[in-house]
């Protein structure tokens, strides 16, 4: 109720979280913190006009403008386009957002883990057992001779390139400035991209949402993409053209597709993507945000807003991420 929450912790900051369905064990670990009063929207009183700072992930639009006093936003994900989507979001604000060793690490592991299992033919051998056929291949080529190239090359990017590698993979990588990761070849910025696509065997997409990457995944680009190529997009579901990626796929532009990031999430029942033979479907949960560290994250920039020390991974709202 809103206005009705004022005899807690006086002088303590309010810090009001909104987290999607299945946090539980993130709200646990902020609620009743004591560095502060912690209110859990929907589910506590709390007074809009009493909130210092805001955790979440993907608020309803309009919501963020409704706390008049405040100061800061942390994002629980390390993608920040579920805030600044938002037509009324209070852009004088500061965003900062989840930048996490264990979350890159399980970016890094889902795509290196579809890569090879793509690489190492497990889908055939797992349609032959289910024959009871014993029939041995080889592979098409060694790993060293498998390209893969990542865009976005930015924290997740670089540790799934350095995975990718210690399997052998040529790796390539495409973002807005050159990159000097050792054993990676760089390309930046839109005159590049054709000769980076030229390289893909796989296109793995690590790229944040913004209106210069929305839709990027379609079919101009995949055409690019050397013939029986293979997708991967553990971006967003915005930066893929959903029926673009269906006729490439219909038409062997690309050998298959492994997408955990979709337009519309849930993905509807109706979708094609569940049921097409030449891809793999998962929920947006290449890298799950462990609530441990999250609630670390929340109290170390509750901690840092508290006492004028500058937060680190502020996100630069011009650019978008
Ligand atoms: P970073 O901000 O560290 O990296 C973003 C990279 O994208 C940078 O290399 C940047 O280039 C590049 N980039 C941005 N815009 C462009 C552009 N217009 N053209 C070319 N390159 C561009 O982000 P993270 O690595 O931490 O996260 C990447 C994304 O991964 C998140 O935004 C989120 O969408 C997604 N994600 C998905 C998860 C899942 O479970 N599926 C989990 C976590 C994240 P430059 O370095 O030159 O600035
Ligand atoms: C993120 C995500 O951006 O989980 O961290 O998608």
């Amino acid at each position: 109720m809103a206005g009705s929450d004022t005899g807690r912790g006086a002088g303590k900051p309010n810090v009001l979280f909104l987290l999607p369905p299945g946090w539980d064990a993130l709200s646990k670990a902020l609620f009743g913190h004591e560095a502060f009063n912690s209110f859990l929207e929907g589910k506590d009183h709390y007074a809009p006009q009493q909130i210092d700072y805001f955790v979440g992930f993907r608020p309803p639009h309009g919501f963020l403008k409704g706390l008049p006093k405040l100061k800061a936003i942390f994002s629980l994900g390390a993608g920040v386009d579920g805030f600044l989507r938002d037509p009324e979001f209070p852009r004088h604000l500061p965003v900062v957002r989840f930048v996490d060793e264990t979350l890159q690490r399980e970016m890094a592991q889902y795509v290196t883990m579809h890569v090879l299992t793509v690489h190492r033919m497990q889908r055939q051998f797992d349609a032959a057992q289910k024959e009871s056929v014993w029939k041995q291949r080889m592979l098409a080529r060694p790993s060293r001779e498998v390209r893969v190239g990542i865009l976005g090359m930015g924290d997740i990017g670089a540790v799934t390139a350095e995975r990718l590698m210690m399997f052998d993979f040529q790796v390539f990588g495409w973002s807005r400035t050159k990159k000097d990761v050792p054993g990676v070849t760089s390309y930046a910025g839109p005159q590049e991209l054709p000769e980076f696509l030229s390289h893909c065997d796989f296109l793995v997409c690590m790229l944040p949402l913004t209106p210069e990457t929305e839709g990027i995944l379609n079919a101009r680009l995949l055409s690019g993409l050397p013939k029986g190529a293979w997708l991967i997009n553990v971006g967003r579901g915005g930066h893929g053209n959903e029926a673009d990626i269906l006729a490439a796929l219909d038409s062997g532009q690309l050998g298959g597709a492994v997408l955990d990031v979709f337009q519309t999430e849930p993905l509807p029942a109706e979708s094609p993507f569940w049921t097409h033979p030449k891809v793999t479907v998962t929920p947006h949960i290449a890298g799950i945000t462990d609530p441990r560290n999250a609630s670390a994250f929340v109290v170390d920039c509750v901690t840092r807003a508290e006492t004028g020390t500058p937060f680190k991974n502020v996100v630069d709202l011009n650019r978008g991420y």
